[in-house]
């Protein structure tokens, strides 16, 4: 079979330009906008685009309604589809007011969809109101449910928040609160990848010999080194992901750009940034 190829973006945090609020002072739009120009510059054209949640900073409906016309823009001028999976930065009832057009309800937002014989699947991981992950025993059930008809080239399930650990103590306290929930319906069922974001920093990691990557964010990263603090970084970067002969292999990507810090929350100094 062909190798499948597509991008994973991940926490872009994008709000309505006319609320004139911009995280840190940076146009988060535009770094989307800038991911996708480096998507349309590959030699390989992917084969969709997902994007792993924290899909705006403040989760209002104004805010959906704005990255809803930017994405069917750039998944227009770039030629491919668009998958989006919501964050703990994302509100269930306004995602769907403004980006799905439907009812505002607190539905869970979770499906499958199929490239040729690989299934991906992308599962809500957010609680409302918290940093935290999990995923509820009726999306596990649906994710059993999923899984035990096989996908001939395998199933790829995308969350937002991470199951392996990761370098920072403070993320470590938000990652998936049931990580074990998962591990079994996922164990021996033909997935060959998971796929989070979250974290803001590249991170590979396994879970039951499944490999597990986090991606760093669109909009800002965060110093994977300074296990204490959290530095946020004016940079942004994403997954290539190919999935070849039932393997699915990983390279995180890095935008050119500035890498300068654009805030630094000590827990045992300052309190939360907003
Ligand atoms: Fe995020
Ligand atoms: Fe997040």
């Amino acid at each position: 079979m062909e190798p499948i190829f597509f991008v994973q973006l991940s926490d872009i945090h994008v709000n309505a330009p006319e609320k004139n609020n911009p995280m840190f002072g940076v146009d988060m739009s535009a770094k989307l906008r800038a991911a996708f120009a480096e998507i349309r510059s590959m030699r390989t054209k992917p084969a969709f685009v997902l994007i792993s949640g924290d899909l705006t900073q403040d989760g209002d409906a104004d805010d959906y309604r704005h990255l809803r016309r930017l994405i069917d823009e750039e998944a227009e001028r770039t030629g491919v589809p668009v998958h989006v999976g919501l964050g703990n930065h994302d509100s269930r009832p306004a995602f769907r007011e403004g980006y799905l057009g439907e009812e505002p309800s607190e539905e869970s937002y979770y499906y499958s969809f199929l490239e040729k014989s690989l299934r991906v699947v992308m599962l809500n991981s957010q609680i409302e109101g918290s940093h935290d992950g999990e995923i509820d025993a009726k999306q596990l059930a649906w994710l059993r449910d999923t899984l035990s008809e096989p996908a001939p080239e395998g199933t790829i399930v995308v969350l937002h928040h991470p199951v392996t650990a990761t370098p920072n103590a403070m993320m470590d306290g938000h990652l998936l609160r049931n990580p074990a929930d998962l591990k079994d319906a996922v164990h021996g069922q033909g997935v060959i990848g998971m796929l989070s974001g979250h974290i803001h920093f590249h991170n590979i990691g396994s879970l039951v010999g499944i490999p597990c990557a986090a991606a760093t964010g669109v909009a800002f990263g965060l110093d994977s080194t300074s296990p204490n603090t959290m530095r946020f970084l004016d940079n942004s970067g994403y997954n290539l992901v190919t999935v070849s002969g039932g393997h699915m292999a990983v390279q995180p990507r890095m935008l050119p750009g500035e890498q300068r810090l654009l805030y630094e929350w000590d827990p045992a100094k300052q309190p939360a940034h907003a």
